[in-house]
């Protein structure tokens, strides 16, 4: 067993191995000592190992509701977190109790918002069920549902008492849900190490699962540790998804959010390449990664699209764009310019404007 600890305002662990959901209920009483559980999970991941989930929670004496909502990202909204919050109410859980948030980022957010806010704040398990969910949002604490005005618009930073990964439990996912969060795992290696990007070269992700996990979760804990609450440093984890974003709104999330990001950087890549802050074998090196993946590195929007999708985003517009761009495989530095910037960023990337 793999465990991390994750120094934040609250310490906790991510716990790492094979098989773990069936052992789930003693972890999750042993470390927050809840009596009594909320099992929250969408429709499709409880019906895949909500079972299994369950019966561990019951086997360590918690007493277990089971709580599920639609899936997919029109799941994150306030209707669906005020009916976990009355479903919570009505089963008169306590702060004391423990709300289990079994599946992908989706679930993380909208459990772990939920979990902040019952009672300003009850106990939290996080069980990541999608590889994004594993390598990315259910660490370092942020949650949240999306507004109509835009995504994660509500929301607040709330750590986990501790996280359980089961690497079994991501086989189940359809490839295109997986090949998503390849695209993480690839802005892992690119940001932070360079003998991890080219283990990726080497070894397929899902023949390294336990591995992969580990050494996101432990890049992801080293640079939140300096930012919990993504005043700077954190930016980093940024990487890819300034275009990615704009790629994404554009296509009006018809293009996934992991393939968004692939091309986001793929753009910055040869984009600092052709400005001379990485080398020419770098960018390829990224790009040759990615398709690997089969993730797209390529998009059919022009430039002047992304511009505008980009500059409507209300995190840019008016202020300074921070733009993540390699240095070197393993090494990524902040840029911090006028958003106008972007365009020049996109043609050197590869996007033509028009
Ligand atoms: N909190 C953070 O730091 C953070 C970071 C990145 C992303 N996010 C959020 O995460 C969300 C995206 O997460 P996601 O990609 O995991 O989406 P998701 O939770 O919607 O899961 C994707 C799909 O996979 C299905 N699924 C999940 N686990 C499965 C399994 N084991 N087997 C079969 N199917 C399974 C789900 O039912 C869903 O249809 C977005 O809302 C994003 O904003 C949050
Ligand atoms: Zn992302």
């Amino acid at each position: 067993m793999t465990e991390i600890r994750i120094p934040a305002s609250r310490e906790y662990s991510v716990w790492i191995r094979r098989g773990l959901l069936d052992r789930a209920g003693e972890r999750v009483a042993a470390v927050t000592g809840a009596r009594r559980a909320a099992l929250v999970g969408d429709e499709r991941v409880l019906s895949l190992h909500g079972a299994r989930a369950k019966a561990s929670l019951e086997a360590a004496g918690l007493e277990t509701a089971v709580c599920s909502f639609p899936g997919g990202e029109q799941g994150k909204t306030l209707e669906t977190y005020g009916a976990v919050m009355n479903f919570l109410a009505e089963r008169r859980l306590e702060r004391t109790d423990v709300l289990v948030a079994l599946g992908g980022g989706v679930t993380g957010d909208l459990g772990g918002f939920a979990a902040a806010t019952y009672q300003r704040g009850m106990r939290l398990a996080q069980i990541p069920t999608t590889l994004l969910a594993a390598v990315d949002s259910s660490v370092g604490g942020k949650t949240g549902v999306d507004l109509a005005w835009g995504k994660n618009l509500c929301g607040c930073f709330y750590q986990p008492d501790l996280v359980l990964c089961d690497p079994e439990v991501l086989t189940t996912l359809p490839p295109e849900v997986f090949r998503d969060g390849c695209a993480e795992v690839i802005k892992y290696g690119l940001l932070g190490s360079e003998e991890f990007f080219h283990s990726l070269e080497s070894t397929p992700v899902e023949s390294q699962l336990e591995t992969v996990i580990a050494r996101c979760v432990a890049m992801k804990r080293d640079i939140v540790a300096e930012d919990e609450f993504d005043l700077g440093r954190r930016q980093l984890l940024n990487l890819g998804h300034t275009v990615g974003h704009a790629v994404e709104a554009r296509s009006r999330y018809s293009v996934s959010h992991g393939c968004a990001v692939s091309i986001g950087m793929a753009v910055v890549a040869r984009g600092a390449a052709a400005m001379g802050i990485c080398s020419g074998d770098t960018a390829e090196a990224v790009v040759r990664l990615l398709r690997r993946y089969g993730l797209p590195t390529e998009t059919a929007y022009s430039g002047r699209e992304l511009y505008e999708a980009a500059l409507s985003d209300k995190k840019i517009r008016g202020g300074k764009l921070h733009l993540v761009v390699p240095e070197a495989i393993g090494r990524c530095r902040v840029m911090t310019m006028e958003p106008e910037k972007l365009r020049d960023w996109l043609e050197a990337g590869g996007v033509k404007w028009m």
